[in-house]
């Protein structure tokens, strides 16, 4: 998969795409980024990437004419190719969507800064407005660098066997379940003695049942949304109205 990035800080997307997993994945071909300074297709003397907002008002607004010309040179022979820019205005961001994008050949992100970018952009230009949360950051740049990350541990090949992300939180619309390492005991804590068993089957309905409890502690919205078999249901209706809720009617408290 190839992604370009518009930026004015091309820098900032050295250290998290440059070392492990996306230093691996992009020697072997897997994923190519491509990092472009919107200053470069400026024209003036200055470099300018922005002006002042008409009508007033705070702040500067990023030009439209640079980011149109490095996009459609990027992009001129796949027109095709999803331009999306990082907003907090835009669609919100969750696994689903990373899949998505998963399944693109090519991405163009813009990461908008200063009090935003000429509305042109967003009309003639992107064809998604994306938002990693309902907060506001400085810039586009972290939230680039959250979708990218989210989509290229997807692809095929990127992470090792070992590192699967078919059991991540999100991936069926719940919670991970709770993993554990040597030492058996550390400081006294020991590891739930299921996990010792040696028995699958005991295992795995464990593991099955810490998710929904996990996710009916933290998230209890998705289990609304969540393919729920009747075990699950059983489990769940166990958890709401036994000893376990009150643990959860404490915390929330
Ligand atoms: N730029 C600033 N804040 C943002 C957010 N929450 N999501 C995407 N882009 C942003």
């Amino acid at each position: 998969m190839r992604i370009d990035v518009l930026t004015l800080f091309p820098q900032l997307f050295e250290a998290p795409f440059g070392y492990g997993v996306f230093k691996r994945a992009a020697e072997n071909g897997l994923v190519d980024l491509r990092v472009h300074d919107i200053r470069d297709y400026t024209h003036d003397r200055h470099h300018t990437a922005d002006d002042y907002p008409y009508g007033g008002g705070a702040g500067m607004v990023m030009k439209p004419e640079p980011i149109f010309e490095a996009a459609e040179e990027i992009n001129k022979n796949a027109p095709e190719t999803r331009v999306i820019l990082m907003t907090p205005r835009g669609r919100l961001f969750s696994q689903p969507l990373a899949q998505e994008l998963a399944g693109e050949e090519r991405l163009t992100v813009i990461c908008g800064h200063y009090e935003g970018v000429d509305e042109r952009v967003s009309e003639h230009l992107v064809t998604d407005e994306i938002s990693i949360g309902d907060y506001v950051l400085t810039g586009g740049e972290i939230p680039a660098m959250v979708i990218i990350d989210a989509v290229l541990r997807l692809l095929p090949g990127v992470l090792g066997s070992e590192e699967s992300p078919l059991d991540d939180s999100h991936v069926n619309g719940l919670l991970e379940y709770p993993q554990y390492t040597r030492p058996a005991e550390f400081r006294g804590w020991e590891v739930p003695e299921v996990l010792l068993s040696g028995n699958h089957g005991k295992i795995a309905r464990w593991r099955r049942e810490q998710i929904l409890r996990r996710t009916l502690e933290s998230r209890p919205e998705l289990l609304e949304k969540a393919e729920l078999d009747c075990d699950d249901r059983e489990v769940v209706t166990r958890l709401v109205s036994g000893k376990d809720k009150k643990e959860i009617t404490d915390r929330e408290s």
